[in-house]
């Protein structure tokens, strides 16, 4: 998938004001538990750890609650989604701040963990993202992606071309005024990698699996793996 970055931004910006609500409408609720569920995968306890893409905060807010961190840098290339999170980190050990996920504003190895829940297939290039990651992650610290991957089986697929593709527009346009961003957040979804080029990819930069989980019949997946303490990750 090649998106322009800046249209990416300008319609999250868009949508910010509805986003949480749209998620849980769009998904009944699912989503939550993906989340905690794609957290439990990191081990507990855990210091700092950044989440990127984190938009309202949903997935760092996660693994504070599960105790996955001590702290979390939330990180986003989009203003509004983080103003539209704000109230929700008040008070709990959460920092934004404005970056983009293919220049990290961060050192190196300054992170004990990183997550990335639905921001992947937004990035221009998947790669160079995993490279930053892998770059301000300690050796041997931990990584958690949550994504919708391209589907390999019939019935993530029926779902993302029967359904995703005439149900997001339609409720998208109804609550948040905006059709097209959720026609492209369903369609991004057959341009992604699938779990087997997204498992190859993680290797190639300095990754090693741990596990993956499949929900709701693999509509959604959640990949935990730690980077490799000898490997350095492949150039873009
Ligand atoms: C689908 S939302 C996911 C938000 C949140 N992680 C969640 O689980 O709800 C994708 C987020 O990726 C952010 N994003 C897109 N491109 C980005 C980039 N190049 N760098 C950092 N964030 C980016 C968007 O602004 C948006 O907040």
């Amino acid at each position: 998938m090649s998106a322009d970055p800046r249209a990416v931004r300008a319609m999250f910006a868009r949508i910010a004001p509805r986003y949480d609500l749209l998620n849980r409408l769009l998904s009944a609720r699912c989503d939550v538990r993906w989340r905690r569920r794609a957290v439990a995968m990191l081990p507990p306890g855990g210091g700092l750890a950044l989440d990127l893409a984190c938009g309202t905060g949903d997935l760092g807010l996660a693994a504070l609650a599960l105790r996955r961190a001590a702290a979390i840098v939330g990180c986003d290339a989009c203003l509004p989604m983080l103003q539209a999170g704000r109230r929700r980190w008040r008070g709990l050990p959460f920092r934004p701040l404005v970056g983009d996920a293919l220049r990290l504003p961060f050192p190196d190895r300054g992170f004990d963990a990183a997550m990335l829940a639905y921001g992947w297939r937004n990035f221009c290039d998947p790669r160079a993202a995993l490279a930053e990651l892998r770059r301000v992650l300690r050796p041997g610290g931990h990584l958690l992606i949550l994504e919708f991957f391209r589907p390999q089986r019939p019935w993530p697929r029926l779902f993302y071309r029967g359904v995703a593709r005439r149900l997001f527009p339609l409720v998208g346009g109804w609550v948040a005024g905006d059709a097209a961003a959720y026609r492209y957040l369903a369609c991004s979804v057959d341009g992604f990698l699938s779990v087997a080029e997204a498992d190859a990819l993680l290797a190639s930069c300095g990754f090693r699996t741990r596990r993956w989980r499949a929900f709701a019949g693999g509509i959604s997946h959640a990949v935990a793996a730690v980077a490799d303490g000898v490997r350095e990750p492949a150039p873009p």
